[in-house]
This record gives C-alpha cells, sequence and structure tokens, in this order.
C-alpha cells in the first residue's frame, strides 16, 4: 500500500529568547516555581516584523532541503496553527506565496495544540488516495501573542516556533502507519479563546488564552496515554516495539507521568519542553526535527507522536522511520 513517508524535518524558533528569571522582573512568579511545576526553563518570543507564517517559512525551507524536494513540486501545504495573521487567507496561503510552491493548494487546521497531527493526518489521506504525491505539513505559531502578559496562570507556559515536515509517497514498509484523532467540545471551557466572531458582551471580552490548568493536566495524560495504545494495538504493536515517542511539549510532569502511564524509561519520552515551552501546533514538528537532526531516530524505528489541546482535541500519529 501506498504510505507517506516523513523525507525531511525542519524547525525555527525566534532569536529572542526570554527566561524565567526575565519574567520575575514583571511578573508574581519565580523560576523556581516555574521549573518545578513545569519544567520550563525559557520560552522564544517572535520579533515584531515576524509572524506565524514567516517561523513556517523558515522551518519549511530546512525541511524541503533535507527532503530534496523544491516548493514548485508541492502538491499540499497543510498548517497547523490557531494563531496566522490573517483569519483568511490561511496561513497556508502565506506559506505557499513566500516558499513560492505555485503548484500546491493550502489550507489551515484549527485543532489548538493538536493542530499538528490533526494537519498530518489530512495529509497522509490525501497521500493514500493518490492524487498527492509530495506535501508539506507544518506546527506553527505565536502563542506569546495570544496570552495575558499580566496572568501568571497562563503566560509563563507559552513560546512561538515552527516546525515542519515534507511526506512523499511511498511503497514499502516505512511512513505513517496510521493516525487516530479524537474530539470532545463538552469539555471547551477548560482551555479556549475568544475569537473576532464571538457575539459582543459588555463590557467587551478580551481576546487571552484561558485555561483551567488542573483539569487540563488530568485529561490531558489519559488522554495522550490511551490514544498512543489505541495506535499501536491498531497496529498490532506493542509499546515494547516503540524507539520513541514524541508527546506534545506542554509540561514536563505530563510527559514523566504518560511515560509512567506506558512503562517508558524517560530516554524514550522525548523532551525539548525546557527549551521552548508550550509552542501549540509546533511543538511535535519541532520536537522531531530536533531528534532526527541529533541523531536520536534512525531509519526502521518505530515512533509516536500524540497530542493534545484545546477543544478538546487529541490525537496520534504512529510512524515506521
Ligand atoms: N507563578 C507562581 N505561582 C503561580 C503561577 C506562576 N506562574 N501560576 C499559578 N500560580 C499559583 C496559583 O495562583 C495557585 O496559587 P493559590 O494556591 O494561592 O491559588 C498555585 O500556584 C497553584 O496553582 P495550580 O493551578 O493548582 O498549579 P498546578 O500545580 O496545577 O500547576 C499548571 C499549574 C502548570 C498550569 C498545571 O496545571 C499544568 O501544567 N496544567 C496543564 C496545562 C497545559 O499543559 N496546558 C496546555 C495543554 S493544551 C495546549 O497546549 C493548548
Amino acid at each position: 500500500m501506498i504510505k507517506a513517508r516523513i523525507a525531511g524535518t525542519g524547525s525555527y524558533v525566534p532569536e529572542k529568547v526570554v527566561t524565567n528569571f526575565d519574567l520575575e522582573k514583571f511578573l508574581d512568579t519565580s523560576d523556581e516555581w516555574i521549573v518545578s511545576r513545569t519544567g520550563i526553563h525559557q520560552r522564544h518570543v517572535a520579533a515584531a516584523d515576524e509572524n506565524a507564517s514567516d517561523l513556517a517559512t523558515q522551518a519549511s525551507r530546512k525541511a524541503l532541503e533535507m527532503a530534496g524536494v523544491a516548493p514548485e513540486e508541492l502538491d499540499l501545504i497543510v498548517v497547523g496553527t490557531v494563531t496566522g495573521e490573517f483569519t483568511f487567507p490561511s496561513s497556508g496561503c502565506m506559506i505557499q506565496k513566500k516558499l513560492g510552491a505555485r503548484k500546491a493548494f493550502a489550507f489551515d487546521v484549527s485543532a489548538a495544540c493538536s493542530g499538528f497531527i490533526f494537519a498530518l493526518s489530512n495529509a497522509v489521506n490525501y497521500h493514500r488516495l493518490g492524487g498527492v504525491k509530495r506535501s508539506l505539513v507544518i506546527g506553527s505559531e505565536v502563542m506569546t501573542r495570544t496570552v495575558d502578559w499580566k496572568d501568571r496562570n497562563t503566560c509563563v507556559l507559552f513560546g512561538d516556533g515552527a516546525g515542519a515536515v515534507v511526506l512523499v509517497s511511498e511503497e514499502g514498509e516505512r511512513g505513517i502507519l496510521s493516525t487516530h484523532l479524537h474530539s470532545d467540545g463538552n469539555f471547551s471551557e477548560l482551555l479556549y479563546q475568544p475569537g473576532l466572531g464571538a457575539s459582543p458582551t459588555e463590557p467587551p471580552q478580551d481576546h487571552f488564552v484561558k485555561m483551567q490548568g488542573n483539569e487540563v493536566f488530568k485529561v490531558a495524560v489519559k488522554a495522550l496515554s490511551d490514544v498512543a495504545l489505541e495506535a499501536l494495538e491498531a497496529n498490532g504493536l506493542r509499546k515494547e516495539d516503540l524507539k520513541m515517542i514524541f508527546p506534545h511539549q506542554a509540561n514536563k510532569r505530563i510527559l514523566d507521568a504518560i511515560g509512567k502511564r506506558l512503562d517508558l524509561g524517560p530516554e524514550k519520552v522525548f523532551s525539548n519542553v525546557d527549551q521552548v515551552a508550550n509552542t501549540s501546533a509546533a511543538s511535535i514538528p519541532i520536537a522531531l526535527d530536533h531528534a532526527h537532526r541529533g541523531g536520536k531516530i534512525q531509519p526502521g524505528d518505530l515512533i509516536l507522536l500524540n497530542a493534545f489541546g484545546g477543544g478538546l482535541t487529541w490525537g496520534a500519529a504512529l510512524v515506521r522511520w
């Protein structure tokens, strides 16, 4: 059967770094609190003239170069993002323009922190149907523009960045084995950001991220673990077969808890949340690129990508690298 194989990865984080100590200067928080509750030490923040499509374009160029695919050869661009510079046109269209990917059709997927996995699943299905042979799947966010920098409950958690993968259609063992997506709108109030289309209220509503962190934490650990097992079972594979998993990088404590539930040692649960914080839809492709370029995954390895985010949404992709 034709599979979509990841032929290239790329990532980009903005130059500006904001450490926990920087936050201490204007917020009632501390490095000690943030590190012990989240594992985060620093986050990258986009420059004033950088938008999500700019970060994505940088990450995409690296992924395309690794894959040996020219932008004009792309059939499809799918972007997981909730922080595009326009409601429309989509970030996908802006990235298509910046890359010069003339032939590709492009669109965005809105699934908050699960955006990359939902985008990947979309692309995989186009590959399976046969009309798409080369695609670019991106997660890109400027979450630091969506938080209230006076709200210590949320602003310490997020960072900006982008990650991308190039998929090529191929016969054989390697590639994306399956994807598994879930949503439950009943939990929408745990994590949300009011949009431009919200009905007017008095006083007018702000557009900052709102989160019930404790509740999100509990649901996240269960959903991320369950969907990992679902993906393995669907392919007749076991936890022991996994080389490494790449969960959404929201919080080190969530990563540790998933490792425990799945009986995977810390060396099998990739983490870079200490350096980049929660970059929403960008977190998995950034993590994947860091691991890949760092030599942590080799052809033939079985890896799992699993995400969780506002919606609520969650999902996984099982990949034979
Ligand atoms: N610095 C210092 N104190 C803080 C801070 C801060 N930055 N933030 C909150 N506190 C205080 C709270 O005000 C509270 O004080 P109180 O007891 O006097 O009221 C106390 O710390 C404890 O607050 P909790 O919310 O109970 O702290 P908790 O241990 O749950 O940690 C956290 C909070 C880190 C947000 C945790 O719940 C978490 O990580 N949840 C998951 C959130 C997440 O991952 N969201 C994103 C996933 S989906 C997506 O990525 C969009």
